[in-house]
């Protein structure tokens, strides 16, 4: 079943009875496969509350507002090139020193595409961090890259993003009224989500149930003029962290990341 309406998406999104298609529990130690076993996104029940409680406690002890600080600063010593930022400066926060094997374990993270790379890659981030580091640095690397690549893309409205990355002193140059970072995130977040759809299983009938996020986010019952892509919106009730039993516990810090890199390339193009 396919759902694409905002108040079905609510409703399937907050029943216990939907829950994550359940993944393989008999792979290796230390493999991908057998840490998609160990972590909060994929359990259920009492298994999840007490694993995504440990997440929850991780984050609550770091401050938005410094990631944001942080990821400024490291953009512009960077020279503009922010591609691994929000994940190094997430992982310097959890205490995780080198992020560097970040990138290509949280490729088959998701979707569960196993590979000699992403088992190496899990290998070596468990020798410096315990699962609930990497749970937190994987769920967010791929997607908060993403809402910034997308919110470039929106910003330079006829432009790709790509053009951009490794040129920031022009970056923002045009991008008038869209030069406020947090507009910006907020409705590139509704308008084009990183992640499309979310996946559930419905336990009484064994349905799979796909949650489409774009469709849900530009539903005209709850946003007006829905395809516009709309500065002045400010932040909305959009799907796109998700909603009911098991919501981003990290959108303070995706945003906040996220914003102090568009910061420094704003920043950049002042100056
Ligand atoms: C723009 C960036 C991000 C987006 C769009 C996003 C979106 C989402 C969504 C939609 C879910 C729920 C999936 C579902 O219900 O099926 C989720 C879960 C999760 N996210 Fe994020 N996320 C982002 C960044 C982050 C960051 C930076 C972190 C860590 C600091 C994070 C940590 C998590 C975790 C741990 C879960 C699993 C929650 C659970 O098991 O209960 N996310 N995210």
């Amino acid at each position: 079943m396919l759902i694409t309406r905002h108040a079905a998406a609510e409703a399937v999104l907050a029943d216990p009875r939907y829950v994550p298609p359940p993944v393989r529990q008999d792979a290796d130690e230390g493999t991908l496969a057998w840490l998609r076993a160990q972590v909060s996104r994929f359990s259920t029940g009492e298994t999840h509350a007490g694993r995504r409680r440990l997440l929850e406690e991780r984050l609550a002890a770091l401050d938005p507002a410094e990631l944001r600080t942080a990821a400024r600063a490291m953009t512009l010593e960077r020279g503009g090139d922010w591609r691994g930022v929000p994940t190094a400066v997430l992982g310097a926060a959890l205490g995780v020193q080198d992020t560097s094997a970040v990138a290509a374990a949280a490729t088959g993270y998701l979707s569960g595409e196993e590979s000699p790379e992403a088992d190496a890659a899990v290998a070596e981030l468990l020798e410096q961090a315990t699962i609930p580091e990497i749970t937190l640095l994987l769920q967010g690397h791929a997607a908060t890259e993403a809402l910034i690549g997308n919110a470039l893309g929106n910003a330079f409205e006829n432009a790709p993003a790509r053009a951009f990355e490794h040129a920031f002193e022009h970056a923002f140059e045009h991008a008038g009224p869209g030069a406020d970072p947090e507009a910006l995130l907020h409705e590139t977040l509704r308008q084009d989500p990183p992640l499309k759809a979310t996946r559930r299983l419905d336990t009484r009938t064994g349905d799979e149930v796909t949650i489409d996020l774009v469709s849900a986010n530009r539903d005209p019952d709850v946003f007006a003029d829905p395809d516009r892509f709309d500065l002045s919106r400010g932040r909305t009730p959009h799907l796109t962290f998700g909603h009911g039993v098991r919501p981003c516990p990290g959108p303070a810090h995706a945003l906040a990341l996220a914003a102090g890199v568009l910061d420094a390339l704003l920043d950049a193009s002042r100056s």
